[in-house]
């Protein structure tokens, strides 16, 4: 299985690229944020709990988003791999998503990051917050927050990986269609060292 986990921060394009990704090589689409907002407008207690935290631009507690994540491996056996996107954002959400894959007899192929400064991730959050309606979108301290939150809690993860061997830097810059051509370089890089 292609498994992949595609990292970086707030507005990096990770939801983007995912979309092009699942189409190449035929995976399945998992995005910790998409679950999350999917629960709080179905109103389930989880969702009610959650938007606690997202609309803070803060992380919801690691236990929750490990929940959704376990009940989805045990469906979906009709792909090739799985894109993860947003998930996962902790050294302990990925030591756990290492354990349900392994459960299931397979791994993390690679952890792709994108890599955007800071000025492009408030520009293309700040043009979305126009046309969207994320919660999360809704002011500057928000957007901002959420990007603070990535560099003090998230960006770790990226050393799990490196130890691992799995990390790969993506240049985030420059248009969709670039950026998905350095993607698509990488994963033929693995497929090829495999
Ligand atoms: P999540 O939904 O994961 O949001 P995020 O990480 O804040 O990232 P975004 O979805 O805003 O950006 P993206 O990287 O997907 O970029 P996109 O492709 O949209 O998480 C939301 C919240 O849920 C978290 O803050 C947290 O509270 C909670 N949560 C989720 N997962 C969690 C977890 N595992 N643990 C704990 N809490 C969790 O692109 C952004 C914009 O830029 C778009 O408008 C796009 O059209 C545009 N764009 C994309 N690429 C380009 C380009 N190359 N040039 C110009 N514009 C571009
Ligand atoms: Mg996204």
């Amino acid at each position: 299985m292609l498994n992949i986990v595609l990292f970086g921060p707030p507005g990096a394009g990770k939801g983007t690229q995912s979309a092009r990704l699942i189409e190449k090589y035929n995976l399945m689409h998992v995005s910790t944020g998409e679950l999350l907002r999917e629960a709080i407008k179905e109103g389930t207690p989880l969702g009610q709990e959650a938007k606690k935290y997202i609309d803070r631009g803060e992380l919801v507690p690691d236990d929750m988003v490990i929940g959704l994540i376990e009940n989805l491996l045990d469906e979906h056996h009709e792909f090739s791999g799985i894109v993860f996107d947003g998930f996962p954002r902790t050294t302990v959400q990925a030591q756990e998503l290492d354990k349900m894959l392994g459960a299931k007899g397979t791994d993390i192929a690679m952890m792709m990051s994108l890599e955007v400064d800071y000025k492009e991730l408030m520009n293309r959050l700040v043009a979305r917050s126009k046309l969207d309606d994320r919660s999360d979108d809704r002011n500057m301290s928000i957007i901002e927050n959420r990007i603070q939150v990535y560099n003090r809690q998230t960006a770790i993860v990226i050393d799990y990986y490196r130890a691992q061997n799995k990390y790969l830097a993506i240049d985030g810059m420059g248009t969709i269609d670039e950026i998905f051509d350095r993607i698509v370089s990488g994963v033929e890089l693995y497929t090829i060292k495999k």
